[in-house]
């Protein structure tokens, strides 16, 4: 029997990666703030989501989620969260046209602010500072002042959140996702690509469909699916307090929910079943994600799993694997059986981003475009032998022409990381990278979809 649970239960726990707040009145007043401001989404758009999940985790859509590592104050501009969105609905189109499989959309978006960290601080000439810890924490700067906790920044980060989600909905719902606009999307700096070209020959054959089905009487006036997307959000929730603030009864189902976003996750280091991160989101209805990393045994997750979705609700827990390239085939089989032999539910979606990361020469934190793509190869190959199926991706990207990934198809090199290096934490795939990998997943997709076809076609001969 689990102990009883309240938004509050996880003060009782312990717990990782959180700041030390120097004045923990501020930090009270802040969290009471934002108990009092309106939630950014609805108890009902995150069971939408859920049944969406349900779908991924039966094999008949597929999980895309992406957005920045972390997203920043200084960043906070319509063209960079147009430029997310827009990069996201063309990998989306890339991968529902090529696959033909229905393609659930979560940026990691709108809330995206708090950041796990190595070490708690970081020493400069000398100097030991407080780690940087994304902006609802503290500032990026190395000076005493800024890398001092800050509880006023959740609000600043709860503001940002809610503009972005404002402006999400708005191209979500108010026509700049209509179909008939797929050639607009591309992104002028990637117009010259590979990746580029193989886009516009796909929006041409989809503009062909889509004059069919005008002939046939479906349009954009008459079938709102052409018109508009479903688009979600989530972020990593490493603030429990902030979570806290945001967790509201749903009126219909009397049951709490994180309005802070559609979707939550864990991140690898704050996983443990018996601490403060877990208990907080095992209470919430939520759609929930779970980071597995290479030291993620079968009863660890198993654990989690019981904890997170002991109903074994679909659509509910999404396990997200993180192995690195080169051990998805020692360490995702024992997980993959586990989960079978116990009868689980999930979704399986593959992180490649977070065990691919390295350091250059120059020293820049950087990604390899062909490590990234070889452990997303290597998780369908493992998934295809296990007889499971690969449901999602979850991606470190930008709409912007950033150089912070080597490799890809318009290679950025090492020499070249210097020049658009932006992010505020991790390395992330540029949009004309993303589109590549994009590519490359639906082609995946699309011999899956085949294989399974054919198997299904030899059952019912036999
Ligand atoms: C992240 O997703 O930014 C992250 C920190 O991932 P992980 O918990 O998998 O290391
Ligand atoms: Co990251």
């Amino acid at each position: 029997m689990a102990a009883k649970w309240s938004p509050d239960s996880w003060r009782t726990k312990d717990i990782r990666q959180v700041p030390v707040y120097p004045d923990a009145e501020a930090l009270t007043k802040a969290e009471a703030q934002l108990r009092n401001y309106p939630p950014l989404v609805f108890a009902g758009e995150a069971r939408r989501l859920r049944e969406a999940l349900a779908d991924v985790a039966a094999g008949r859509a597929f999980l895309l989620q992406g957005g920045d590592c972390a997203e920043s104050f200084a960043e906070f501009h319509p063209d960079n969260i147009r430029d997310s969105f827009r990069v996201l609905l063309q990998m989306a189109i890339v991968l529902t046209f090529a696959a033909c499989c229905p393609v659930v959309k979560v940026g990691r978006l709108a809330g995206q602010f708090a950041k796990p960290r190595s070490a708690p601080t970081e020493t400069q000439n000398g100097v030991e500072l407080p780690s940087y810890r994304g902006d609802s924490v503290n500032g990026i700067d190395f000076t005493p002042e800024s890398r001092t906790p800050d509880p006023q920044r959740m609000i600043q980060s709860y503001n940002q959140s809610a503009a972005t989600l404002n402006l999400l909905r708005a191209f979500a719902q108010g026509g700049y996702a209509d179909l008939n606009q797929v050639q607009r999307w591309n992104l002028s700096f990637v117009e010259q690509s590979p990746a580029s070209e193989r886009y516009r020959a796909l929006t041409e054959q989809l503009n062909e469909a889509l004059a069919f089905m005008a002939a046939c009487g479906m349009n954009s006036e008459t079938t709102h699916q052409l018109r508009e997307t479903d688009f979600y959000t989530s972020h990593e929730a490493l603030l429990p307090g902030y979570e806290e603030a945001m967790t509201r009864v749903d009126s219909t189902s009397g049951d709490w929910y994180d309005t802070s976003a559609h979707m939550l996750w864990i991140g690898d280091r704050t996983r443990d079943p018996d601490e403060a991160h877990i208990e907080f989101l095992r209470g919430v209805g939520n759609p929930l994600g779970c980071k597995a990393g290479p030291t993620m045994t079968p009863d660890d997750l198993l654990r989690v799993i019981d904890t997170l979705n002991p109903d074994n609700i679909p659509g509910r827990l999404t396990v997200i694997t993180r192995m690195g390239h080169q051990a998805v085939e020692n360490k995702l089989p024992p997980l993959i059986r586990a989960i079978e032999r116990e009868g689980r539910i999930i979704v399986w979606s593959c992180d490649p981003m977070h065990a691919n990361t390295t350091t250059a020469a120059t020293g820049y934190k950087t990604r390899a475009f062909n490590m990234i793509r070889e452990e997303v190869e290597r998780c369908f190959a493992v998934h295809r032998a296990e007889g499971t199926y690969l449901g999602g991706i979850h991606l470190e990207l930008t709409g912007q022409n950033v150089t912070e990934c080597v490799g890809g198809a318009r290679e950025v090199t090492e020499a070249s990381l210097k020049d658009r290096y932006h992010t505020h934490c991790d390395p992330r795939l540029n949009a004309d990278q993303s589109l590549d990998l994009a590519f490359l997943i639906a082609e995946m997709l699309k011999d899956e979809r085949q294989s399974r076809n054919g198997s299904a076609k030899i059952s019912a001969i036999r």
